[in-house]
Order: C-alpha cells, then structure tokens, then sequence
C-alpha cells in the first residue's frame, strides 16, 4: 500500500488504475483513525476494485477557536491499520497542496438550507469547508463511489445534496454508525475525553433510544421529548448543544404527520463535543 502526497503522483497512480478498467473507490478522512473509519474502508472494497483513503486535516472546516491545532495526526499509525484492512492508497497532502494560494483566496462551495441549523448553526463555515473539501476530493480521485459515516449525518446529507446538485458522477455510500460496547459512537474526539467524562459519554445514545423508543410508538409532542432529553444530559453533566427531531431527508423540524425522522443530538462534555444520531421509521398514525 503506498502513500502519497501530491496530487500528480495520485493521478499517475489512479491513470494506471482507470486504464485497467477498475472502479475507484474513496474513503475521505482526517486520519486518527479507529474502527469507524476502517468500516467504511471495507464498505469501499465492497464497492469498488481500489480503495484510496484520503488523510487530510481540513483546516478550511474548522472555526478560529476549534481544535485545529491539537487535531490528532497520526499518519504512521493511520498507514498501518489501512494496510492491515487491504487499503489500496493512501493520498495525504499537505496544506500547500490543496490550497496552493491559501485559504482565504480559495472558491468556496456553499451548500444552501441542509447546511443550516444544528452543527451549521454553532460551527458557522464548517459545512462550506466540508462541501469544498469534498468536492475537491472529487475531483482530485474522481472516484466512481465515496463512502462516508452516518455518524456525521448532517455532513452526509450536505454530501449528497452537493453531488446531486452539482451533477457530480459518484455514487455515494452512507455507512452505518460504528459503537463502543456502551454505545458510544466511535470518534476521533473520543480521544480527547478525561476518563470520567467518557464515563458519562453513553448517556447522549440513552438518550437518543428513549426518544425514539417514543416516536415509534406514536409520540408527537417532539418539543416534550427534545426538552427532556436536554434536561436529562444537563442533569448528566452535559451542555447540549442541541437534541432536535427532524425530517430525515431535510433535516428540517419533523412535522406530526411524517414518518421518517431522525434525532440529530449535540452536546459538550467537558471541553469536547460529542454528536450523535438515530433514525425511526415510523407508520404512519
Ligand atoms: O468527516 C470527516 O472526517 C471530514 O469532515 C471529511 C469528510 C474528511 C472532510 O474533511
């Protein structure tokens, strides 16, 4: 498995690739892997002959006071669990090489209305680094299929909101949220929590079951359900951010009469903020 850095030798690479007819598959990260990540690798080999995984620490994607500096890099680490789970390349590029003229010169993409509210709304830009990375990466590997956590849910909707608007041939896979044994989602961020905050960390997916244990049976009353849940993680020692029931595909406020919801939740723990998710399908009543 090779790594590269610049994008002339990824494209040599990929020609070669593409000119033996086989289906290139990308896996975008920023490194620091753990199992989450590795899930999506394998849902990639399934898909495609060659698996590239990008490694790049977006800075475009993070505010002025976010952890951009203290983002774990562990690309040694990172190359060998990618080897061990039959990775085919490695593409990590330095700063320079994604935006040769810096950041503030570069385009942008904004990807209207999905972008907005929850995660957009506390991290202003954060989706407009995202969707411009992405799009980058897109053009860069020219993949026939990218694969992305559904952990990240409101990212993955701005993903494919972008690929559909902007006309872009990749088929994107949505893979499905990787859980400790407590059923904390697995996250570069779990890195960061002191051992009794990552004691407390289950709470927020305690919670996302009860609120939907409740949708399945027919609750309406969302705002009841996402002001106890918010309570319950203050009382927990959390500071949501926020726990709000929304239309899977909008990501708008659900309406009574829709059936396909998801609980989008927020919440910090300590200084580290933690985000989960969980869909139901409901009949409709
Ligand atoms: O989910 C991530 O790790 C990042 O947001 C992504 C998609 C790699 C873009 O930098």
């Amino acid at each position: 498995m090779r790594t590269v850095h610049t994008l002339k030798e990824l494209r040599a690479i990929l020609n070669g690739y593409r000119n033996q007819g086989k289906r290139i598959g990308l896996v975008p990260t920023m490194g620091n892997l753990h199992e989450g990540h590795l899930a999506l690798v394998e849902k990639a080999l399934q898909a495609a002959d060659v698996v590239v995984t990008s490694v790049f620490v977006n800075p475009m994607q993070f505010g002025a006071n976010e952890d951009l500096d203290t983002y774990p890099r562990t690309l040694t680490e990172d190359q060998d669990k990618l080897r061990a789970a039959g990775n085919t390349l490695i593409f990590a590029p330095a700063a320079s090489e994604v935006y040769p003229h810096g950041l503030a010169c570069h385009t942008r993409i904004t990807v209207p209305e999905v972008s907005e509210g929850h995660c957009g709304a506390t991290r202003p830009g954060h989706f407009e680094g995202v969707a411009t990375v992405v799009t980058m990466l897109f053009n860069m590997v020219q993949p026939d299929v990218a694969v992305f956590g559904e952990k990240d849910y409101q990212q993955l909707a701005v993903i494919r909101k972008l690929v559909s608007d902007l006309l872009i041939p990749v088929e994107v896979i949505g893979a499905p949220t990787v859980r400790d044994d407590d059923g904390v989602a697995k996250s570069s961020r779990n890195s960061f929590l002191s051992e009794e905050d990552r004691r407390r960390a289950p709470a927020i997916f305690t919670l996302l079951n009860l609120t939907a244990e409740q949708l399945a049976t027919g609750e309406t009353d969302y705002a009841r359900l996402e002001r106890e849940a918010r309570e319950t993680l203050t009382k927990e020692g959390f500071r949501p951010d926020y726990f709000t029931i929304v239309n899977s595909y909008t990501l708008k406020p659900a309406r009574t009469d829709e059936t396909e919801l998801t609980i989008l939740a927020a919440a910090f723990i300590g200084p580290t903020r933690l985000i989960d998710n969980l869909s139901v399908s409901r009949a409709s009543h």
